[in-house]
């Protein structure tokens, strides 16, 4: 039910455009004009609370509110954050048993230090980057003496003090195994509050991905997950972030977008590997950078050019024997 100055609040055609463009030049969440009932919706609340009557005025409140409080307000109100523990299990299958196997034997075989960085990016409440460090612990096994760290950001700061709270009830845990429950989580009253040991894998930090100063910042990861959140920007915006994946990654990297989703018409930087449980983007490692790895590793001393030979070789055999089993270029 609205109230008698929410139901005061009106927003023209022209009104919308204003506001929806802003939105989307800030965030790259965009709204078509169907959605205009919905945006002034969720707008005349927080209006009806600031007591302004007008969308015009709250534009105004927003775009000149250099402290960005009300402007993370309005990144509260127009994101969907609907997410919940193990979505989409193919792809947690395919990452917790084919692709982390795969990066963990290519790491060790080149040599490289034992660690892994994952970043979920669009991480609402913390359903995903949590069960991201579940498969990790369950995985720990496979990976003595690593260092494991999962990046965990989103645009609203309100989901991410739930995220950063850890305490779950109802339907986000209902693809959680029992035993996965008793062995993560600790019953408080009616909730489920994550277990230290997880929690401590995951930094959660505020960062908007249509910032191309902070993604440039990131750098170094070897799988990102950006589940069911491109679908609310416009292509331009897709390409654009999409381009900052690529940059982020290590080479032989992986990316994961939602199951629905894809790069189709956005890039064609990315390899797409056919796992048996899931469909996965990849960066490829290039040539010039695994012959370089495979000498380096396997060559002994400089001057033994056959020993060099040998051990690139057997590296290589290595390496074809853990390859997926089919991949194609897109
Ligand atoms: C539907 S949720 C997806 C959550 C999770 N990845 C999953 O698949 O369950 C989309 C999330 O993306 C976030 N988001 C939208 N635009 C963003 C932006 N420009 N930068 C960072 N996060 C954004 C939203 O706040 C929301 O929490």
């Amino acid at each position: 039910m609205l109230t008698d100055s929410e139901n005061d609040i009106q927003m023209s055609l022209d009104e919308f455009i204003m506001i929806r463009d802003f939105i989307h030049e800030k965030s790259g969440i965009y709204f078509a004009e169907n959605k205009m009932y919905l945006v002034k919706n969720r707008l005349i609340k927080r209006m009806a609370e600031l007591g302004i009557k007008n969308i015009r005025d709250y534009f105004y409140h927003v775009k000149y509110d250099v402290s960005l409080k009300e402007f993370n307000q309005l990144m509260n109100l127009v994101t969907t954050n609907e997410t919940s523990f193990f979505r989409n299990e193919p792809q947690l299958l395919s990452f917790s048993e084919e692709v982390l196997p795969l990066l963990v034997k290519e790491k060790l075989v080149a040599g490289e230090s034992k660690t892994l960085k994952i970043w979920s990016a669009g991480c609402s409440s913390g359903e995903e980057p949590y069960t991201l460090a579940i498969i990790l612990l369950e995985k720990m096994i496979l990976m003595p003496g690593w260092n494991l760290e999962i990046l965990a950001n989103d645009i609203s700061e309100s989901v991410l003090q739930r995220a950063r709270n850890g305490e779950y009830s109802g339907i986000t845990l209902r693809n959680v195994a029992p035993a996965i429950l008793n062995r993560y989580f600790t019953k408080v009253g009616e909730m489920y509050r994550i277990n230290p040991e997880a929690k401590s894998l995951v930094k959660f930090f505020h960062m908007n991905l249509n910032e191309g100063r902070r993604m440039n910042m990131m750098t170094g990861v070897d799988v990102i997950f950006f589940r069911n959140v491109m679908i609310y920007f416009s292509d331009e915006v897709k390409k654009q972030i999409i381009r900052g994946f690529y940059n982020s990654l290590k080479p032989g990297g992986f990316l994961y977008i939602g199951h629905s989703e894809t790069l189709h018409g956005l890039s064609k930087a990315f390899r797409l590997v056919y796992f048996k449980n899931a469909l996965v983007y990849r960066k490829e490692i290039q040539k010039a950078e695994k012959e370089i790895v495979h000498t380096t590793v396997f060559s002994g001393t400089a001057a033994s050019t056959a020993g060099a030979a040998g051990g690139a070789k057997r590296a290589m055999d290595l390496l074809n024997k853990i390859k997926p089993m089919s991949t194609v270029n897109k």
